[in-house]
């Protein structure tokens, strides 16, 4: 299908993402990229945000919030526990407080308030953007692989970071403005200028962070962005409609892989109406694909006999999307 000599052939394309519609196969075809990489010899790390733990499901190992946890040689899954890192970063705030003020406890009604901001969706948004960033940023793969979230959450996270990155611009771009005037300011500068400066170095270094992240995830030499989806017609009108948004936040498209094909050729004999209705549907579908989007689907996986589960039904679905026998 090509994939491979995409994958290989291109190492400085470190970060390898698989969007698409709820339940259509990002994770499936993850551990199965993440499986023929590593078995290529190359350092990789498949993670993932989602709170479903699905990683752990494929892999059959519970990985949930555990780290970069050794699945098999040169291979390395991380499940991020978002909630975790938020209890993490509230005790952080309870050290401090502590701390500042002397006490062995922090009073209950500051307790109380530290519990109420962990129900914030912003926290668990926020702590989970965080955990991205310092995978992205600490380095150590040949390869990440960035099993997403249905296709509208993803959006939303990878479109924060280029939102973010043009909100910190406007406001380090000012700060900058206002730099050039403060030699002849100086003498005139107060405390309240001081601790100005402070926040500026703070939106500075979250602008770094956040702009290292986005800009990795956005860059079409670091970054190939691939939509998994089926043949089916809601399924292609959404696919088309995502991949338009996408797009207007410039995330970088690499192709199509068309999921779950019924393989015809093995149908024999008398099919009940039910299956040949779908088979019919199918072909109909894989014409609309064709005419759609063109030479930039990849590929076609079957519809395999069982749930792709395990490390052998993940080496499976690894041989058929590179089209090659592996140990
Ligand atoms: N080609 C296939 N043949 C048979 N089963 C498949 C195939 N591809 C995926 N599946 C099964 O479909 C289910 C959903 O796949 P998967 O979890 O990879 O989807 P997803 O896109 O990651 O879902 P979510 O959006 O919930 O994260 C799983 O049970 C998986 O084993
Ligand atoms: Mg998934």
């Amino acid at each position: 299908m090509g994939l491979a000599e995409r994958l290989l052939g291109s190492p400085e394309k470190q970060f390898i993402m698989y969007g698409g519609k709820g339940g259509l196969g990002k994770t499936t075809f993850s551990a199965a990229t993440a499986y023929y990489l590593a078995n290529k010899g190359k350092r990789v790390l498949v993670f993932s945000v989602d709170p479903q733990a699905s990683l752990s499901d494929i892999f059959e190992r519970d990985i949930f919030g555990q780290g970069n946890v050794e699945i098999a040689p040169n291979l390395f899954a991380c499940e991020v526990d978002a909630d975790r890192r938020i209890a993490e970063y509230q005790q952080e705030i309870r050290q401090k407080i502590m701390d500042m003020y002397g006490m062995a406890k922090v009073p209950d009604e500051i307790e109380s308030y530290i519990a109420a901001s962990s129900a914030e969706p912003a926290m668990e948004e926020s702590a989970i953007f965080d955990a991205v960033v310092d995978i992205v940023v600490e380095g150590g793969f040949d390869y990440y692989i960035y099993d997403l979230v249905p296709l509208g959450h993803a959006l939303y996270y990878l479109s924060m970071g280029s939102i973010y990155d043009a909100w910190l611009n406007k406001i380090t771009g000012l700060r900058e403005q206002m730099r050039e005037y403060d030699e002849v300011i100086a003498t005139m500068q107060s405390d309240d200028e001081i601790s100005e400066d402070k926040i500026y170095e703070e939106l500075v270094y979250i602008k770094n962070r956040i702009g290292t992240a986005s800009q990795i995830m956005t860059d079409p030499q670091r970054t190939s962005f691939y939509f998994v989806l089926t043949p089916e017609e809601m399924i292609i009108n959404d696919t088309r409609k995502a991949a338009d948004l996408f797009g207007k936040f410039g995330v970088p498209m690499s192709g199509y892989i068309v999921n779950r094909v019924i393989p015809v050729e093995e149908l024999t004999g008398d099919l009940p109406s039910y299956l040949r209705n779908r088979v019919e549907m199918q072909v109909g579908c894989l014409d609309n694909i064709r005419k759609i989007f063109g030479k930039d689907v990849l590929g076609y996986v079957p519809e395999f006999d069982n749930e792709v589960k395990g490390m052998d039904a993940i080496r499976r679905m690894a041989e058929t999307m590179f089209g090659e026998k592996l140990t």
